[in-house]
């Protein structure tokens, strides 16, 4: 089966921006997860305060969790992530983990370490962190490294005691070059690994790229991809579109720069990411409920679609050809050849004439592309 997920956030937003009122709505959770399964998707993920109201006691909070677990139990939906709000309260107008505040980044930890808890009854492998207020508008009132020492502290705590637990999970931290903050910390994947490398835990992190995030920062998304994978660090993802860079879009996917989109379900599909294919996207304000669920299994109709262009165009041998002409498949040969001395190496001399002359074909290859998209070939 197809581990197509979706957040409640994604179909349940109401349309609520900064210039109207909510458009649409509230969605139950329970509902939710019921018209999910109706449309074929294989699990459903959650902020804390999607599911519980922030505030709730505690029979509210039971009284939910129950209702939530009994639609999962019924559809055989599964919860594969989790994620803490950290952004919609006033409290986190500075941020989280790194407000400037220590009491808001006392309440914020707890409020993420209070989550596990949940996570782990329900069943989630990862748990993602997007860290949508921490940040700044102001360079002068955020000392940034302080900033990112506390965003060290914050994650090594929390995976210091998803260990102690033996809850097992793996963190995923999601990059966002600004929105809602100015400038948000950590603003891409480049910059997320990065960071990672320096926490005590580094093996739990990975990274929740998100489509429209990078592409915020103007940067290609499936490079960005390649590289969490190639790194070890793809360890979830979240699937939307976006055109170009400008605010945070959360189209369909597909819905945005669509050669992107397949090139990045080439890349998922036969580069070896194996974990969920997460949609977070927000249905257009201008859609009524009947047309959230449509938006909903449109998102999963394009991955498929994609899916199928993506195999198609493996499966060309004009294609096959096409990637050897271009040298494609070369790259994988070691620059080097094995045992090779370097002292002699340096001694030799290239013939880079035949290297001057020859074309690569690369837009042959755009084009073969192209047109497997359109379903030319
Ligand atoms: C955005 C973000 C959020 C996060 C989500 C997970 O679109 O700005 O993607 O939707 O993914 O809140 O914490
Ligand atoms: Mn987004
Ligand atoms: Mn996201
Ligand atoms: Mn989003």
């Amino acid at each position: 089966m197809d581990k197509f997920s979706f957040g409640l956030w994604t179909v349940g937003w109401q349309g609520r921006d900064p210039f109207g009122h909510a458009s649409r709505p509230p969605l139950d959770a329970p509902v939710t997860v019921r018209k999910l399964a109706e449309l074929g998707a294989w699990g459903v993920t959650f902020h804390d305060d999607d599911l519980i109201p922030f505030g709730a006691d505690a029979v509210e909070r039971d009284r939910r969790v129950a209702a939530f677990r009994a639609a999962l139990d019924e559809t055989g939906l599964v919860v594969p992530m989790v994620t803490t709000d950290l952004f919609t309260h006033p409290v986190f107008k500075d941020g989280g983990f790194t407000s400037n505040d220590r009491t808001v980044r006392r309440f914020a930890l707890r409020k993420v370490l209070r989550n596990l808890e949940l996570a782990a009854e329900l069943g989630a492998q990862t748990i993602v962190l997007w860290g949508g207020r921490e940040g700044s508008e102001v360079d002068a009132g955020k000392d940034v490294r302080a900033a990112l020492d506390r965003y060290r502290e914050a994650l090594d705590t929390i995976a210091a005691h998803s260990e102690s637990q033996g809850y097992g999970f793996r963190f995923a931290l999601e990059p966002k070059p600004n929105e809602p903050r100015g400038d948000i910390l950590l603003p891409t994947i480049g910059h997320a690994l990065a960071f990672i490398s320096t926490l005590e835990h580094e093996s739990l992190f990975g990274v929740n790229p998100e489509v429209g995030h990078e592409q915020m920062a103007g940067l290609n998304f499936v490079h960005g991809i390649a590289q969490a994978l190639w790194q070890g660090k793809l360890f979830h993802i979240d699937l939307n579109g976006q055109k170009g860079p400008r605010y945070d879009q959360d189209f369909v996917f597909g819905h945005g720069d669509l050669l992107s989109a397949f090139f990045l379900v080439d890349l998922l599909e036969h580069g070896g990411y194996e974990g969920p294919r997460h949609f977070d996207y927000k249905p257009l304000r201008t859609e009524d409920v009947d047309g959230v669920w449509a938006s909903a299994a449109a998102n999963m109709r394009t991955y498929k679609l994609l899916r199928e262009r993506a195999t198609a165009f493996r499966a060309d041998p004009e294609v096959q050809e096409a990637l050897r002409a271009s040298g494609v498949l070369e790259l994988s040969e070691p620059t080097l050849g094995e045992g090779e001395s370097i002292v002699d190496f340096i001694k030799g001399d290239d013939d880079i004439t035949p290297a001057v002359e020859r074309g690569y074909g690369f837009v042959h290859l755009g084009q073969l592309a192209l047109e497997h998209l359109l379903g030319a070939r």
